[in-house]
């Protein structure tokens, strides 16, 4: 049995139109939340119909058209289109699910933590399951509420059953259910995951974002915290999870149809930046238990994690900076060499590898081509692959010995923000738990280490304020020819980031420096008003990495440069010599990559789109590189 975590798009309708078309229709627009698979569920009359498929929606309606759309005319129906992180992304497992009699059927966004024992419970009454998701144990479950075979008191009342089973659940869900018995409603319940519901004129929508109704309505509610929402033709009505009446909060949604697809952003980029509090937050969820790391499909035992001595982390672009940065961090935790290598050099220069030496092969895709070639070669050599990935069941983790899924959901936007930081924060999962195994680290520190890792997604919540500050220096700085970025330690591969991000967006001439490193040669391109990005270290982190940075950006400046300088907020030795400062919250030195490059990604982005280039899709790239 396997655990489906999951970023998804729920929609859920009750009105005067055919249901199949509005569900379908909002699908479309929220299958950016994922496209592993798609279903619907409509209320035909006195049964309901039922449909999905693994693969994007286009596959669904497809299997539509051959089994005939008559048989799901209705007005009532929902629908689901899934992103899969864990767990076989086919037909079975596609929402959604229903009971054994086929009369409930739920969709599901989140993750039922205490499903096993649930599921234990259900089999041990006759309950036979169909498929291998959390999701499914909420069907029989509310389904034997409703017919009166627990002891919850609430047989025939479905937003009663609804809120039992809520009861009963742990962890973060959003819930849509139907009942072949009631056709004139659908009942949704959410506890941290997103739920909306949209009123139009004698048709309701409940939704995981407006995109899905925004073409027939603006006017939204937003559901709190453990909620249960009825909707009917007329409206709707909501409670807490007892029944009690709830307060929620009514908007407007101001967005057009097309930005309604980006979630009201201009660009999926920008909309990705802002997720990245989020997808830290997934990548760690469930790594710490028991007073343990674990990783998730740990196809190597301690005694292997035991056995390494010598790390090495292949991977292309910011994969290979996310590599980068977690070198400081494993050599420091484990004490074992780390060799950080661009996936497309590994294996046509003969490194040395035998099976005590652990690859992580790092990729968002999965599919990267030279990524992938770089793990087959690891694997002749007899070395053990641990992937880090964010595509379940992708080629790269298929073919490694373990797997570290990075859980940022799908990134559409071609330059990699999300992913990239849910890369940093997997790589420093694999360095724990190797700390773990090897002893390197006591357990109290390697829980520290964690917490600190789980306080992150907070301290990245907070840089997104900055956002506004640096898109307008990005619009004032969008005529430049050049752009330098400096770093020192962990400040150096975001340097490296910060520039590739601007060259592949705006298409301009972008180096990225070890700041020590500037003496040696780089020095001469300052001219002036030539942008310096400089990355400062915490001044009460490793003080003398401090004052060296500071003397280069002095150096710099008195060179004619125009300093833009990312400093912890508070530090004042900086402001001198910075003609612009971006704060950045104080955070752990090794944790600094993580806020330090958020202003980066977003200054890349607006000057690209100042310049009136396509921020999404810039020219010549591709999302997943499967040439080599
Ligand atoms: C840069 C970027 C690329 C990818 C690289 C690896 O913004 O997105 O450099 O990081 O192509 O891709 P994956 O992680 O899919 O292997």
């Amino acid at each position: 049995m396997v655990t489906l975590l999951r970023v998804c798009g729920i929609v859920g309708y009750v009105g005067h139109r055919q249901a199949l078309d509005v569900v379908l229709d909002g699908l479309r627009r929220l299958e950016y939340r994922g496209y592993d698979s798609a279903g619907v569920a409509v209320n035909a009359g006195d049964a309901l119909a039922v449909e999905r498929k693994a693969g994007r929606l286009a596959n669904l309606e497809a299997r539509l058209d051959e089994v005939g759309r008559e048989g799901f005319a209705g007005t009532t129906g929902m629908g689901h289109t899934r992103w899969a992180t864990h767990g076989p992304p086919v037909d079975r497992n596609s929402h959604p699910h229903s009971d054994m009699t086929g009369r409930v059927a739920v969709v599901h966004n989140g993750i039922i933590e205490n499903f096993v024992a649930l599921r234990g419970e259900l089999e041990a009454v006759g309950v036979e399951f169909a498929s291998d998701t959390d999701t499914e144990t909420a069907a029989h479950l509310v389904s034997r509420a409703y017919s009166g075979l627990d002891d919850s008191g609430t047989k025939g009342d479905l937003p009663a059953s609804v809120r039992a089973v809520c009861r009963r659940l742990e962890g973060a869900f959003t819930l849509v259910v139907t009942h072949a018995d009631e056709p004139d409603q659908v009942v949704a319940a959410r506890r941290s995951s997103p739920l909306v519901v949209g009123l139009g004129e004698g048709e309701t929508f409940v939704a995981s974002d407006v995109a899905a109704f925004i073409e027939h309505t603006r006017d939204a509610v937003e559901l709190g915290q453990d909620q249960v929402v009825v909707i009917t033709r007329d409206g709707y009505d909501v409670t807490d999870f007892h029944g009690e009446p709830a307060p929620v909060k009514p908007f407007q949604v101001t967005w057009d149809l097309s930005a309604a697809e980006k979630g009201g952003h201009e660009y999926f980029m920008l909309k990705e930046i802002e997720e990245q509090p989020e997808a830290l937050a997934n990548t760690l969820r469930g790594h710490f238990t028991e007073g343990r790391i674990v990783l998730d499909e740990q196809r190597m035992s301690d005694q292997d994690l035991r056995d390494v001595d010598k790390v090495f982390v292949v991977a292309c672009g910011s994969a290979y900076h996310s590599g980068l940065v977690a070198k400081y961090a494993i050599e420091h935790w484990t004490r074992l060499p780390v060799e950080v290598e661009l996936a497309s050099e590994f294996r046509y220069r003969d490194p040395v590898l035998d099976r005590d030496t652990l690859v992580v092969a790092v990729s968002q895709s999965g599919e990267t081509a030279d990524t992938l070639e770089a793990v087959r070669h690891a694997r002749e050599q007899k070395a053990r692959v641990l992937a880090v990935c964010n595509t379940n069941g992708a080629q790269i983790p298929r073919e490694s010995d373990a797997v570290l899924y990075t859980h940022a959901g799908p990134e559409i936007g071609v330059a990699s923000t999300k992913a990239f930081l849910a890369q940093i924060a997997a790589n420093y999962l694999v360095g724990l738990a190797l700390a773990q195994a090897r002893g390197t680290k006591y357990p109290d520190e390697v829980a520290r280490e964690f917490h600190e890792l789980e306080a992150m997604p907070q301290a990245v919540q907070q840089v997104l304020g900055t956002i506004d500050q640096v898109r307008d220096l990005g619009r004032r700085l969008s005529d430049s020819r050049a752009v330098l970025f400096l770093g020192r330690h962990v400040g150096f591969p975001v340097a490296l980031e910060g520039a590739l991000k601007l060259k592949e967006l705006a298409y301009m001439h972008a180096e990225g420096f070890a700041a020590g490193e500037l003496k040696h040669g780089p020095i001469a391109l300052i001219e002036e008003g030539l942008p310096v990005v400089v990355i400062m270290p915490s001044p009460k982190g490793r003080a003398v990495l401090h004052s060296k940075l500071v003397s280069n950006i002095s150096e710099i400046q008195a060179r004619g440069a125009r300093t833009i300088v990312i400093a912890e907020e508070g530090d004042e030795t900086v402001r001198p010599f910075a003609d612009e400062l971006i704060e950045v919250p104080a955070v752990p030195t090794l944790l600094q990559p993580l806020v330090s490059t958020v202003p980066l990604q977003v200054l890349a982005a607006e000057i690209a789109r100042s310049r009136g280039y396509d921020v999404d899709k810039p020219r010549n790239l591709a999302k997943s590189v499967t040439v080599e």
